[in-house]
Protein backbone atom coordinates (compact mmCIF):
# COMPACT_ATOMS: atom_id res chain seq x y z
CA UNK A 1 0.00 0.00 0.00
CA UNK A 2 1.23 3.28 -0.77
CA UNK A 3 1.35 6.02 1.86
CA UNK A 4 -1.45 7.91 -0.13
CA UNK A 5 -3.38 4.86 0.09
CA UNK A 6 -2.46 4.66 3.68
CA UNK A 7 -3.63 7.94 4.42
CA UNK A 8 -7.03 7.29 2.77
CA UNK A 9 -7.60 4.25 4.51
CA UNK A 10 -6.94 6.05 8.21
CA UNK A 11 -9.15 9.03 6.99
CA UNK A 12 -11.76 7.47 7.47
CA UNK A 13 -11.31 4.89 9.85
CA UNK A 14 -10.26 8.29 11.99
CA UNK A 15 -14.00 10.18 10.82
CA UNK A 16 -15.70 7.57 12.21
CA UNK A 17 -13.81 6.83 15.23
CA UNK A 18 -16.31 6.33 18.71
CA UNK A 19 -16.16 6.07 22.33
CA UNK A 20 -18.55 5.44 25.02
CA UNK A 21 -15.87 5.48 27.69
CA UNK A 22 -12.91 7.72 28.30
CA UNK A 23 -10.94 4.59 28.76
CA UNK A 24 -12.38 3.77 25.56
CA UNK A 25 -11.29 7.15 24.07
CA UNK A 26 -7.56 7.20 25.59
CA UNK A 27 -7.10 3.74 23.72
CA UNK A 28 -7.62 5.35 20.14
CA UNK A 29 -5.88 8.10 21.00
CA UNK A 30 -3.03 6.24 21.85
CA UNK A 31 -3.90 3.85 18.98
CA UNK A 32 -3.77 6.83 16.33
CA UNK A 33 -1.91 9.62 17.76
CA UNK A 34 1.07 8.09 20.13
CA UNK A 35 4.49 7.99 19.88
CA UNK A 36 4.08 4.43 18.03
CA UNK A 37 0.50 5.40 16.67
CA UNK A 38 -0.68 4.60 13.26
CA UNK A 39 -0.60 8.28 12.27
CA UNK A 40 2.64 8.75 14.21
CA UNK A 41 3.98 5.55 11.99
CA UNK A 42 3.09 7.71 8.71
CA UNK A 43 5.36 10.52 9.69
CA UNK A 44 8.15 8.08 9.87
CA UNK A 45 7.33 6.61 6.31
CA UNK A 46 7.29 10.50 5.03
CA UNK A 47 10.36 10.91 5.84
CA UNK A 48 11.41 7.83 3.08
CA UNK A 49 8.85 9.86 -0.03
CA UNK A 50 11.07 11.50 -2.83
CA UNK A 51 11.26 15.05 -2.52
CA UNK A 52 8.85 16.03 -5.57
CA UNK A 53 5.71 14.28 -3.23
CA UNK A 54 6.50 16.05 -0.18
CA UNK A 55 4.54 18.95 -0.92
CA UNK A 56 1.30 17.34 -1.62
CA UNK A 57 1.58 14.17 1.35
CA UNK A 58 3.06 16.28 3.62
CA UNK A 59 -0.31 18.63 3.56
CA UNK A 60 -2.56 15.32 3.47
CA UNK A 61 -0.54 13.62 6.03
CA UNK A 62 -1.07 17.14 8.57
CA UNK A 63 -4.78 16.60 7.67
CA UNK A 64 -5.14 13.60 8.75
CA UNK A 65 -3.82 14.13 12.28
CA UNK A 66 -6.07 17.09 12.59
CA UNK A 67 -8.95 15.01 11.93
CA UNK A 68 -7.88 12.78 14.34
CA UNK A 69 -7.12 15.60 17.23
CA UNK A 70 -10.82 17.65 16.70
CA UNK A 71 -12.52 13.84 16.36
CA UNK A 72 -10.68 12.83 19.85
CA UNK A 73 -11.45 16.46 21.70
CA UNK A 74 -15.19 16.33 20.32
CA UNK A 75 -15.53 13.12 21.93
CA UNK A 76 -14.06 14.26 24.71
CA UNK A 77 -15.75 17.24 25.58
CA UNK A 78 -19.42 14.84 24.87
CA UNK A 79 -18.33 12.29 27.21
CA UNK A 80 -17.43 15.17 30.25
CA UNK A 81 -20.68 17.05 29.51
CA UNK A 82 -22.46 13.69 30.35
CA UNK A 83 -20.75 12.48 33.05
CA UNK A 84 -21.21 15.95 34.42
CA UNK A 85 -24.82 15.25 33.77
CA UNK A 86 -24.71 11.87 36.13
CA UNK A 87 -23.06 13.39 38.93
CA UNK A 88 -25.80 16.25 38.85
CA UNK A 89 -28.62 13.64 39.28
CA UNK A 90 -26.64 12.10 42.04
CA UNK A 91 -26.15 15.38 43.51
CA UNK A 92 -29.25 14.81 46.56
CA UNK A 93 -28.91 18.51 47.57
CA UNK A 94 -29.26 19.78 44.10
CA UNK A 95 -32.41 22.19 43.13
CA UNK A 96 -35.00 19.78 41.72
CA UNK A 97 -36.71 19.61 38.46
CA UNK A 98 -39.60 21.83 38.68
CA UNK A 99 -42.87 19.68 38.85
CA UNK A 100 -45.45 21.15 36.30
CA UNK A 101 -48.75 21.29 38.22
CA UNK A 102 -51.95 21.02 36.57
CA UNK A 103 -54.48 24.21 36.58
CA UNK A 104 -58.17 23.66 37.93
CA UNK A 105 -60.75 24.17 35.27
CA UNK A 106 -62.08 27.45 34.87
CA UNK A 107 -66.24 25.57 34.89
CA UNK A 108 -64.15 23.77 38.75
CA UNK A 109 -63.73 26.96 39.57
CA UNK A 110 -66.85 29.11 39.09
CA UNK A 111 -68.23 25.80 40.08
CA UNK A 112 -66.89 25.69 43.40
CA UNK A 113 -67.12 29.19 43.58
CA UNK A 114 -71.08 28.85 43.47
CA UNK A 115 -71.45 26.25 45.94
CA UNK A 116 -69.08 27.77 48.55
CA UNK A 117 -71.21 30.93 48.20
CA UNK A 118 -74.67 29.33 48.90
CA UNK A 119 -73.27 26.85 51.58
CA UNK A 120 -72.77 30.25 53.74
CA UNK A 121 -76.24 30.20 53.63
CA UNK A 122 -77.27 26.80 54.61
CA UNK A 123 -77.15 25.34 51.15
CA UNK A 124 -75.90 21.41 50.84
CA UNK A 125 -75.31 19.63 47.28
CA UNK A 126 -77.53 17.10 46.16
CA UNK A 127 -76.40 14.90 42.75
CA UNK A 128 -78.36 12.90 40.59
CA UNK A 129 -77.77 11.16 37.20
CA UNK A 130 -77.36 12.20 34.09
CA UNK A 131 -79.79 9.35 32.32
CA UNK A 132 -82.93 10.39 33.51
CA UNK A 133 -86.55 9.40 33.08
CA UNK A 134 -89.12 11.79 31.62
CA UNK A 135 -90.81 11.53 34.78
CA UNK A 136 -88.27 13.53 36.64
CA UNK A 137 -87.11 15.54 34.25
CA UNK A 138 -90.76 17.06 33.10
CA UNK A 139 -93.59 15.25 33.99
CA UNK A 140 -93.12 15.94 37.93
CA UNK A 141 -92.26 19.69 36.87
CA UNK A 142 -95.30 20.24 35.44
CA UNK A 143 -94.57 19.47 31.95
CA UNK A 144 -97.93 18.20 30.66
CA UNK A 145 -97.88 15.44 28.09
CA UNK A 146 -97.55 16.67 24.80
CA UNK A 147 -97.32 20.15 26.09
CA UNK A 148 -95.01 22.29 23.74
CA UNK A 149 -92.96 23.57 26.65
CA UNK A 150 -91.20 20.30 26.80
CA UNK A 151 -89.96 21.88 23.04
CA UNK A 152 -88.32 24.75 25.27
CA UNK A 153 -85.71 22.43 25.84
CA UNK A 154 -84.68 20.63 22.92
CA UNK A 155 -83.63 16.56 24.39
CA UNK A 156 -81.55 13.88 23.54
CA UNK A 157 -83.82 10.91 24.00
CA UNK A 158 -81.89 7.47 24.57
CA UNK A 159 -83.31 4.56 22.87
CA UNK A 160 -83.98 1.51 24.24
CA UNK A 161 -82.78 -2.01 22.70
CA UNK A 162 -86.39 -3.45 22.63
CA UNK A 163 -87.18 -3.43 19.55
CA UNK A 164 -90.76 -1.48 20.35
CA UNK A 165 -91.59 1.25 18.31
CA UNK A 166 -92.56 3.46 21.53
CA UNK A 167 -91.24 6.53 21.95
CA UNK A 168 -88.59 6.09 24.85
CA UNK A 169 -89.08 8.03 28.14
CA UNK A 170 -84.93 7.40 29.14
CA UNK A 171 -83.16 10.88 28.06
CA UNK A 172 -80.10 13.13 28.92
CA UNK A 173 -81.26 15.55 31.36
CA UNK A 174 -81.97 18.76 30.13
CA UNK A 175 -81.50 20.83 33.55
CA UNK A 176 -80.70 19.89 36.61
CA UNK A 177 -83.96 20.60 38.32
CA UNK A 178 -84.57 16.95 37.81
CA UNK A 179 -82.40 16.49 40.77
CA UNK A 180 -84.41 18.66 42.61
CA UNK A 181 -87.80 16.44 41.97
CA UNK A 182 -85.76 13.31 43.47
CA UNK A 183 -84.89 15.88 46.70
CA UNK A 184 -88.70 16.70 46.97
CA UNK A 185 -90.15 13.38 46.90
CA UNK A 186 -87.66 12.13 49.14
CA UNK A 187 -88.59 14.95 50.93
CA UNK A 188 -92.15 13.43 51.33
CA UNK A 189 -91.29 10.47 52.13
CA UNK A 190 -89.37 12.10 55.38
CA UNK A 191 -92.67 13.90 56.06
CA UNK A 192 -94.62 11.39 55.83
CA UNK A 193 -92.48 9.35 58.41
CA UNK A 194 -93.49 11.95 60.60
CA UNK A 195 -90.08 13.87 60.39
CA UNK A 196 -90.01 17.56 60.10
CA UNK A 197 -87.37 19.81 58.16
CA UNK A 198 -86.72 21.52 55.28
CA UNK A 199 -84.99 21.66 51.63
CA UNK A 200 -82.48 23.63 50.85
CA UNK A 201 -79.82 21.99 47.86
CA UNK A 202 -77.30 22.70 45.21
CA UNK A 203 -77.93 20.83 42.21
CA UNK A 204 -74.89 21.14 39.97
CA UNK A 205 -74.22 19.07 36.84
CA UNK A 206 -73.94 18.54 33.74
CA UNK A 207 -76.97 18.90 31.09
CA UNK A 208 -77.42 18.30 27.84
CA UNK A 209 -79.58 19.83 24.97
CA UNK A 210 -79.74 19.17 20.98
CA UNK A 211 -77.80 22.35 19.53
CA UNK A 212 -75.91 22.63 17.13
CA UNK A 213 -72.54 23.84 18.44
CA UNK A 214 -71.37 27.33 18.16
CA UNK A 215 -69.28 29.52 19.85
CA UNK A 216 -72.63 30.56 21.91
CA UNK A 217 -74.04 27.00 22.06
CA UNK A 218 -73.22 23.94 23.00
CA UNK A 219 -74.90 20.09 23.44
CA UNK A 220 -73.87 20.07 26.65
CA UNK A 221 -73.20 22.63 29.53
CA UNK A 222 -73.26 23.15 33.07
CA UNK A 223 -75.42 24.33 35.81
CA UNK A 224 -76.22 24.76 39.34
CA UNK A 225 -79.67 24.81 40.43
CA UNK A 226 -80.94 25.64 43.80
CA UNK A 227 -84.08 24.46 45.50
CA UNK A 228 -85.56 26.52 48.95
CA UNK A 229 -88.34 24.47 50.10
CA UNK A 230 -89.57 25.12 53.87
CA UNK A 231 -92.78 26.59 55.57
CA UNK A 232 -93.38 30.38 54.68
CA UNK A 233 -90.98 30.86 52.46
CA UNK A 234 -91.67 33.82 50.29
CA UNK A 235 -90.57 35.84 47.18
CA UNK A 236 -88.41 38.33 49.24
CA UNK A 237 -86.09 35.35 50.88
CA UNK A 238 -85.58 34.37 46.82
CA UNK A 239 -84.43 38.01 46.13
CA UNK A 240 -82.64 38.13 49.16
CA UNK A 241 -80.55 35.48 48.72
CA UNK A 242 -80.13 36.10 44.93
CA UNK A 243 -78.80 39.35 45.73
CA UNK A 244 -76.44 38.04 48.31
CA UNK A 245 -75.37 35.56 45.82
CA UNK A 246 -74.46 38.36 42.96
CA UNK A 247 -72.55 40.51 45.82
CA UNK A 248 -70.22 37.65 46.61
CA UNK A 249 -69.79 36.59 43.18
CA UNK A 250 -69.32 39.91 41.48
CA UNK A 251 -68.51 42.55 43.84
CA UNK A 252 -70.40 44.36 46.64
CA UNK A 253 -71.58 46.96 44.18
CA UNK A 254 -73.28 44.32 41.83
CA UNK A 255 -77.15 45.39 41.48
CA UNK A 256 -79.75 43.02 40.27
CA UNK A 257 -83.20 43.02 38.85
CA UNK A 258 -85.60 40.22 38.31
CA UNK A 259 -87.94 40.06 34.91
CA UNK A 260 -91.15 38.44 34.50
CA UNK A 261 -90.60 34.94 33.15
CA UNK A 262 -92.12 31.59 32.50
CA UNK A 263 -90.91 28.19 33.34
CA UNK A 264 -93.59 25.80 33.50
CA UNK A 265 -92.10 24.19 37.59
CA UNK A 266 -92.15 27.89 39.03
CA UNK A 267 -94.69 30.65 39.25
CA UNK A 268 -94.43 32.96 39.13
CA UNK A 269 -91.20 33.28 37.08
CA UNK A 270 -88.26 35.51 36.67
CA UNK A 271 -85.26 35.97 34.89
CA UNK A 272 -82.53 37.87 36.62
CA UNK A 273 -79.82 40.29 35.65
CA UNK A 274 -77.18 41.83 37.23
CA UNK A 275 -76.04 45.10 36.46
CA UNK A 276 -73.17 44.55 33.75
CA UNK A 277 -69.90 43.68 36.06
CA UNK A 278 -67.46 44.97 32.99
CA UNK A 279 -68.77 48.72 32.50
CA UNK A 280 -70.64 48.98 35.88
CA UNK A 281 -74.06 49.29 34.35
CA UNK A 282 -72.94 52.44 32.19
CA UNK A 283 -74.21 50.76 29.00
CA UNK A 284 -70.97 48.67 26.74
CA UNK A 285 -70.60 46.36 23.79
CA UNK A 286 -70.94 43.67 26.61
CA UNK A 287 -74.66 44.51 27.52
CA UNK A 288 -75.39 45.86 24.41
CA UNK A 289 -75.66 49.30 26.12
CA UNK A 290 -78.15 48.39 28.52
CA UNK A 291 -76.32 48.26 31.46
CA UNK A 292 -77.49 44.46 32.72
CA UNK A 293 -76.80 40.89 31.65
CA UNK A 294 -78.68 38.05 32.48
CA UNK A 295 -77.54 35.32 34.83
CA UNK A 296 -80.44 33.13 35.65
CA UNK A 297 -83.92 31.53 35.59
CA UNK A 298 -85.88 31.56 39.09
CA UNK A 299 -89.09 31.56 40.85
CA UNK A 300 -91.34 30.04 43.73
CA UNK A 301 -92.05 26.52 43.49
CA UNK A 302 -95.35 25.91 41.27
CA UNK A 303 -97.66 24.38 44.09
CA UNK A 304 -98.21 21.60 41.25
CA UNK A 305 -95.27 20.39 41.33
CA UNK A 306 -94.61 20.14 44.64
CA UNK A 307 -98.30 18.23 45.22
CA UNK A 308 -96.68 16.10 42.06
CA UNK A 309 -93.76 15.13 44.37
CA UNK A 310 -95.93 14.63 47.58
CA UNK A 311 -95.90 17.30 49.44
CA UNK A 312 -98.50 19.35 50.81
CA UNK A 313 -98.40 22.91 49.05
CA UNK A 314 -100.71 24.17 51.32
CA UNK A 315 -98.16 24.03 54.30
CA UNK A 316 -94.94 24.74 52.56
CA UNK A 317 -93.66 26.90 49.72
CA UNK A 318 -90.57 26.99 47.79
CA UNK A 319 -88.23 28.89 46.02
CA UNK A 320 -85.81 27.63 42.74
CA UNK A 321 -83.33 29.28 40.82
CA UNK A 322 -80.98 27.59 37.70
CA UNK A 323 -77.81 28.98 36.03
CA UNK A 324 -75.62 28.08 33.81
CA UNK A 325 -71.67 27.81 34.75
CA UNK A 326 -70.47 28.36 31.40
CA UNK A 327 -72.39 31.39 31.25
CA UNK A 328 -71.16 32.89 34.75
CA UNK A 329 -67.40 31.92 33.53
CA UNK A 330 -67.92 34.02 30.55
CA UNK A 331 -68.92 36.51 32.51
CA UNK A 332 -65.60 36.27 35.03
CA UNK A 333 -63.37 35.56 32.94
CA UNK A 334 -64.50 36.93 29.67
CA UNK A 335 -64.18 33.78 27.57
CA UNK A 336 -65.82 34.76 24.24
CA UNK A 337 -66.11 31.46 23.00
CA UNK A 338 -67.65 28.74 24.99
CA UNK A 339 -66.19 25.92 22.92
CA UNK A 340 -62.86 26.30 24.49
CA UNK A 341 -64.23 25.54 27.70
CA UNK A 342 -64.91 21.58 26.61
CA UNK A 343 -61.42 21.63 23.65
CA UNK A 344 -59.05 20.67 26.50
CA UNK A 345 -56.54 22.88 24.92
CA UNK A 346 -53.64 23.16 27.43
CA UNK A 347 -52.95 27.06 26.12
CA UNK A 348 -56.40 28.14 27.67
CA UNK A 349 -56.53 26.16 30.80
CA UNK A 350 -53.20 26.88 31.99
CA UNK A 351 -54.43 30.26 32.42
CA UNK A 352 -56.39 29.43 35.16
CA UNK A 353 -56.00 29.04 38.73
CA UNK A 354 -52.96 26.12 39.80
CA UNK A 355 -53.91 23.21 41.70
N1 LIG B 1 -84.44 24.66 34.91
C1 LIG B 1 -84.40 25.94 34.27
C2 LIG B 1 -83.56 25.81 32.99
O1 LIG B 1 -82.77 24.92 32.86
C3 LIG B 1 -83.79 27.01 35.14
C4 LIG B 1 -84.63 27.30 36.32
C5 LIG B 1 -84.47 26.61 37.50
C6 LIG B 1 -85.60 28.27 36.24
C7 LIG B 1 -85.26 26.86 38.59
C8 LIG B 1 -86.40 28.54 37.34
C9 LIG B 1 -86.22 27.86 38.49
O2 LIG B 1 -83.69 26.62 32.10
Amino acid sequence: MTLNEHISELTVKVEQMQASTKEELEGLRLKYLSKKGEITELFNEFRSVPKEQKAELGQALNRLRQTAETRINEMRESLSQASAAVQAKEDLTRTPDPIALGTRHPLSLVREEIIDIFSRIGFTVADGPEVEDDRHVFGLLNFAPEHPARDMQDTFFVEKETGEQKPTDILLRTHTSSVQTRVMTDFAKKLQNGEQGAIRVLCPGRVYRNEAISARAHCFFHQVEGLYVDKNVSFADLRQALLYFAKEMFGEDTRIRLRPSYFPFTEPSAEMDISCNICGGKGCAFCKNTGWVEILGCGMVDPNVLEACGIDSKVYSGYAFGMGVERIANLKYRVKDLRLFSENDVRFLNQFQSC
